[in-house]
């Protein structure tokens, strides 16, 4: 009998190869083998895969159509044709490959997974979801299809019930590292809304026999585990939330001695308390409740002493201010309910406050604009944040910046081996985290003003495992001291709180080496006319900037009903008391046009690259179909005024030196 497959160890031997990413090695193995075995659908098929990876598209096609007809049920090789399709713009093709796999493989989720990114790309967003719930309904274990799933949530609004979509939202809430809580907020605000009774919990806050029914509406929270997590990981921006987690906190106080099935208080107090921590106590509290939180404070001094501890009575106090500022919480001995809370409100702090001591200096502030800033963020470091998008893998910094599309001919420029990357303003470092994931073998250096960001930062850099970032406190104008030239800066959301965000960027172009490339963050005077105006009311009353004052205009806003400060309302730095403060009532705030940074751009001897945002691209290209056009900056002003709030999160652009 005619052998058509070679042995299973030269198989194994080439597969061994290929996972080392040795392509040419494994290549060359599987070229002698074919030879032996012209008709072995494994080497082909193999052979089609290295190929593949060394992007010879149409070779490896026609060793994948040569699979296929030695074999037509062979599901592995209608995959790979139909990834060869979908790489080489064939999505029609690819679309018929990927069904075939799944009419001979029900449970392929790599096909389903792959033909939601193609509904994706093709902004059908709804069956992107639907094929990406498909895929994760198979295999739970898929990381990738989650990044997928939270990326469409980042493109529609849900609108439909949908029984699987809340184990998901879980899913992605209580991982650390896919998505930022906050990018997915308002669809699992709708999650919560349309597959949960939610609405009929909340609804019996406002029944007739509130407060008696305190328990009904604490047992119905309490078994709405995506709320509860929902609550830990960030402010939820929605003030129907608020409005009813604020009677909640009311009810709970007035009744803490007398609660029966102390169980679910516990339980749900961990999460409010998590809730008002997150939002820096951002909600407002009415004299009764000050009077009675003072007396349960003195009533646990008293007691601490004596070990007799009662959680709902320590929890309830943590809803109203952080533990670590009780004088007493250094004492407490936290019980399995306490822990979560203690961690969180006590040690975190502690642990951050023996990093403020530890970070090393570049340089005294003398800027008496840097000086305010640096005041202003280390009593309200921002944004507080728990969990992050990180990417799955870092590539090579080519690679990531040949996904970015820029206007630069890549392969022109020379890299350093070691990539150095400054984040210039890198506040609590989500931002330098989140770079640090992206880039194989880079080095980054951070720099902020407020030593109180910067231990936030490093405490999350350690909890992340996060390795390559040196954080440094200092004003990004004394940059010439550190006497570093890098191959990428990044500064976002921080020129254009600068005394002169020109002097500020020319710093930093200093700082690039001659083919590097910079990033920037730039707030738009259009996107940002309802802030402006609202900045404006703030000064005209002469509001001075104190917690007080914040959580009270804040209320105003919610209960005067002024149509022009009705978008304020949407934006999630609205919930939280550093958000408030950096949103409104910052001490310096410059806007730009795109003419202007044009203008400065020029000055400084820079060109433009390309902007960043994937949410403002993909809008863009539906208006704009030519490549060219996405650097062309006339088309994009153009664009900004037909869409006056599309940069409402910044103008984002890369640029590099002329
Ligand atoms: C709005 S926060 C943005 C933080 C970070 N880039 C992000 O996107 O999460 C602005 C940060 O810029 C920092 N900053 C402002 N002016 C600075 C300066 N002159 N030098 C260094 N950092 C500065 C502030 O301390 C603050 O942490």
């Amino acid at each position: 009998m005619i052998k058509h497959e070679p042995d299973k160890d030269v198989i194994e031997k080439i597969i061994f190869l290929f996972n080392k990413k040795k392509y040419l090695e494994a290549l060359d193995l599987s070229d002698k083998i074919i030879n032996k075995y012209p008709n072995s659908i494994l080497i082909n098929n193999i052979l089609g895969v290295i190929h593949t990876e060394l992007k010879n598209y149409t070779f490896a096609k026609n060793l994948f159509i040569k699979v296929i007809n030695l074999n037509p049920k062979y599901n592995d090789g209608y995959y790979n044709l139909a990834n060869i399709y979908n790489k080489i713009g064939e999505e029609d093709n690819a679309i018929k490959n990927y069904e075939r796999v799944i009419e001979l493989d029900k449970g392929y989720y790599k096909a389903y997974n792959n033909l939601g990114n193609i509904f994706r790309k093709r902004n059908l967003n709804k069956k992107a979801l639907e094929y990406y719930i498909l895929t994760l309904n198979i295999n739970p274990n898929y990381i990738r299809g989650f990044y997928n799933l939270a990326g469409v949530l980042q493109h529609f609004i849900l609108d439909e019930k949908n029984k699987y979509i809340n184990k998901f939202f879980l899913y992605l809430l209580e991982n650390r590292t896919i998505v930022r809580p906050n990018a997915i907020a308002t669809n699992v605000i709708n999650g919560l809304f349309l597959n949960t009774n939610l609405k009929d919990n909340f609804s019996l806050i406002e029944n007739i026999n509130f407060p008696k029914n305190l328990n009904k509406i604490i047992e119905g929270l309490n078994e709405n585990k995506l709320l509860l997590q929902f609550m830990k990981v960030c402010p939820i921006p929605n003030y129907y939330f608020e409005k009813n987690f604020i009677k909640i906190r009311n009810e709970i106080l007035n009744q803490i001695y007398n609660l029966n099935f102390k169980k679910i208080y516990l339980n749900f107090l961990v999460a409010l308390s998590a809730q008002c921590f997150l939002n820096e106590y951002v909600y407002s509290e009415t004299n009764e409740e000050i009077f009675k939180v003072n007396k349960i404070n003195e009533r646990i001094k008293n007691n601490i002493n004596t070990k007799k501890i009662n959680e709902l009575e320590i929890l309830i106090l943590s809803c109203y201010s952080p533990l670590h500022s009780f004088d007493w919480s250094s004492k407490i001995d936290p019980s399995n309910e306490l822990k979560e809370t203690f961690i969180l409100q006590y040690e975190d702090y502690n642990e951050e406050k023996e990093y403020t001591k530890k970070i090393k200096s570049i340089s005294e502030i003398n800027d008496s604009i840097s000086i305010k800033v640096k005041n202003q963020y280390e009593e309200n470091p921002y944004p507080r944040w728990t969990n992050l998008g990180l990417s799955i893998e870092p590539r090579h910094i080519k690679e990531v910046i040949e996904d970015i599309n820029l206007n630069v001919d890549i392969k022109k420029i020379n890299f350093s081996k070691n990539v150095e990357i400054l984040i210039a303003g890198c506040g609590t470092g989500q931002h330098a985290i989140t770079t640090a994931s992206k880039y194989k073998n880079a080095e980054i250096f951070a720099l902020d003003l407020s030593f109180n960001s910067l231990a936030y930062a490093k405490r999350k850099a350690k909890e992340l495992k996060c390795e390559n970032i040196n954080f440094f406190q200092g004003d990004l104008l004394s940059l010439k001291k550190v006497n570093k030239k890098f191959d990428i800066i990044e500064s976002v959301g921080v020129l254009h709180h600068m005394a002169d965000p020109l002097i500020g960027w020319a710093t930093l172009t200093n700082c690039l080496k001659k083919d590097g490339l910079m990033l920037i963050g730039l707030y738009s005077e259009k996107a940002r006319g309802n802030i402006a105006n609202v900045r404006k009311t703030i000064n005209n009353l002469k509001i001075k900037t104190t917690k007080k004052n914040i959580i009270n205009f804040r209320k105003d806003i919610f209960e005067k009903n002024n149509p022009q400060w009705e978008t304020i309302k949407h934006s999630p730095d609205f919930y939280s008391t550093s958000g408030v403060r950096d949103l409104l009532f910052h001490i310096q705030e410059h806007r730009f046009t795109i003419d202007i940074i044009r203008k400065k751009m020029k000055k400084l001897g820079l060109v433009f690259l390309g902007f960043e945002d994937t949410y403002v691209l993909e809008r863009f290209k539906k208006n704009y179909d030519n490549n060219e056009d996405l650097y062309n900056l006339d088309t994009w002003i153009e664009f900004e005024k037909k869409n006056p709030r599309i940069f409402s999160g910044m103008y984002q652009f890369w640029c590099k030196k002329i």
